[in-house]
């Protein structure tokens, strides 16, 4: 019996091909909550997922301003402490109310950032966020999100995904986005692409040394070479 177990299990794993493991673009799957307490999944009243965010503290979570602006509190459900949105794992809570920040007007002229509070308190770690020296270029961030796996992938997955992606100097973005401003963003990506985040990962956390610094924000299409995607700069805002 128990070989037949073995034998069975050895199937699964041999016969499950490497791109059934859905991914961010080019990540791979958070399969333990220990590891992000702190990520939300933004989802209409019916569920549907359409953002990310990060628990700032037990009520308040931080997101991007494009992912509530212009919906109404009491339509924006907030779910933690769920990897896998079919579950019905963690907890949720209904938004009383959120704050744009001042000047906000479309993610690629910055200020692409709010902070939600939750009706329900969650009992999850919140996320320090970041010190403003954090942002040196080279250094690798894990973006987290319930996003597209491509650039034309319909697909969405339920699992949270992850994915390391260095960040790229200031003068190099701004020669690659011509509407890059190095005080509201910061890029991140590799010159070969590949891996990065994309639609529905916006809002979501982007983590240095355990310390949010970025927002997912925009990009031009996902993961293409030399088209890093761009992240607000947290600490601008928050610190
Ligand atoms: N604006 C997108 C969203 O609403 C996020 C795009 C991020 N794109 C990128 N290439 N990193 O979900």
């Amino acid at each position: 019996m128990r070989l037949l177990t073995a034998v069975l299990a050895l199937l699964v794993i041999t016969v499950t091909p490497a791109h059934a493991a859905p991914r961010i673009v080019g990540g791979e799957v958070v399969d333990d909550t220990g590891e992000a307490p702190w990520v939300v999944a933004l989802t209409t009243s019916s569920g549907g997922q359409f953002c990310g965010g990060a628990l700032l503290g037990p009520g308040q979570v931080v997101t991007a301003a494009h992912c509530v602006r212009g919906r109404a509190p009491g339509s924006i459900t907030v779910v933690g402490g769920r990897l896998d949105l079919r579950t019905g794992d963690g907890s949720t809570s209904a938004v009383s109310s959120y704050e744009v920040a001042a000047g906000y007007s479309t993610p690629s002229r910055g200020k692409d950032i709010a902070v939600l509070t939750l009706a329900e308190p969650m009992p999850y770690r919140p996320l320090p966020v970041a010190a403003p020296t954090a942002y040196m270029g080279g250094s690798v961030g894990t973006v987290y999100g319930w996003g597209r796996q491509a650039e034309h992938d319909a697909d969405k997955s339920p699992l949270l995904h992850k994915a390391y992606v260095p960040i790229v100097p200031d003068e190099r973005c701004a020669a690659i986005h011509p509407r890059f401003d190095a005080e509201a963003m910061f890029c991140a990506g590799y010159p070969g692409g590949g891996i990065d985040s994309c639609v529905d990962d916006s809002g979501g956390p982007y983590v240095i040394d355990g310390r949010l610094a970025g927002i997912v924000s925009w990009g031009v299409g996902c993961a293409r070479p030399d088209t890093p995607g761009v992240y607000t700069r947290v600490a601008t805002y928050l610190s």
